[in-house]
């Protein structure tokens, strides 16, 4: 799904960039340019980011 229409940016590019090592928002959109002109997909891109971290948090210490 689209989460980005600006910059064409999809949810499984950001999960993917998450798990080759990103380690935040900022990072994410440093790469795909995400929320970088509306400004309108700002927080479902962090929301993917951050359910992306705990997600893994939760893997890790299970
Ligand atoms: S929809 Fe992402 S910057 Fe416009």
């Amino acid at each position: 799904m689209y989460v980005c229409i600006c910059k064409q940016v999809t949810d499984s590019e950001i999960r993917d960039i998450c798990r080759e090592g990103c380690v935040g928002f900022d990072e994410i959109q440093k790469k795909t340019g995400v929320s970088s002109q509306c400004g309108k997909c700002c927080e479902l891109a962090k929301s993917i980011v951050e359910e992306f971290t705990h997600t893994t948090s939760f893997s890790s210490a299970a």
